[in-house]
């Protein structure tokens, strides 16, 4: 998280935002191409952006915060680019493992993290240990995250349990996102119109929201416009 105080647009109602805010932060690698850049460089720029967004989701008052940072198909990419996003990802979370508590931040995860390189399961278990009692903001971090993974999860569980589950809330307290409410607003940056296997259990309500800029210059006024239009939106969740 970095500090930095943001104007707030005039037509931004704060009173109505959303509680659950997620977001598929893509186009790192196309915004690093685009200058001429190695892709991992766009990751880097991509981290840097991450902090100053969630300073200013935080800011905002926003209470639940997922980020989509590395999915179940994303180890079909060369492995000096994986490599690269778990540095990045790791050296982020110790850096500001401190930050984080003073600021009442739980920080969690969304996926099969154990399946990842040892000194970033250590450092996203000092985190979470570290954050564990915060209170004020909760930050998902999806890694190693598929929807489709988690669903299968799930059922295994039900199935482990031996009876039938009594209705949908019972199989959402078998997900990652147990503890935490379905997002009301889901942000795709870069472009592309599509879930790519996040939180699809999740999102049967969400509001969609998708922007061409790519991840790393997508801004707290591009937030604050992307969360104006949400407020336009009319959520009926079946209902006239
Ligand atoms: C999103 O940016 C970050 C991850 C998937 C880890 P990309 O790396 O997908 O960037 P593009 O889509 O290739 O531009
Ligand atoms: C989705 O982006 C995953 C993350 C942002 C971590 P991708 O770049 O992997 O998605 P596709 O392959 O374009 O669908
Ligand atoms: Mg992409």
């Amino acid at each position: 998280m970095t500090d930095g105080k943001v104007r707030i647009n005039k037509h931004l109602d704060l009173s109505r935002l959303p509680t659950h805010i997620a977001i598929i932060m893509d186009g790192n690698g196309r915004w690093a191409t685009r200058r001429g850049l190695p892709r991992n460089m766009g990751h880097k720029a991509g981290c840097e952006n991450l902090k100053k967004i969630i300073q200013h989701i935080y800011d905002l008052g926003i209470r639940y915060a997922t980020f989509f940072t590395f999915s179940t198909e994303n180890w079909k990419r060369p492995k000096d680019e994986i490599d690269g996003i778990f540095n990045i990802v790791r050296d982020y979370l110790n850096e500001d493992a401190e930050q984080f508590v003073e600021k009442g931040a739980k920080i969690m995860v969304s996926g099969d993290y154990k399946k990842l390189p040892s000194d970033l399961v250590s450092a996203i278990d000092n985190i979470v240990e570290k954050t564990k009692n915060c209170e004020k903001f909760t930050l998902n971090l999806a890694i190693n995250y598929g929807g489709r993974d988690e669903i299968l999860r799930g059922v295994n569980q039900a199935i482990e349990v031996g009876k039938p589950l009594n209705n949908q809330e019972d199989f959402s307290k078998l997900l990652y996102s147990a503890d935490i409410p379905d997002p009301d607003f889901v942000i795709r940056t870069s472009g592309e119109m599509r879930v790519s296997n996040f939180m699809l259990w999740q999102m049967a309500y969400s509001e969609f929201y998708f922007t061409k800029v790519y991840w790393p210059s997508f801004s707290p006024r591009d937030l604050q416009k992307a969360l104006i239009d949400y407020q336009g939106r009319k959520r009926r969740f079946g209902k006239i």
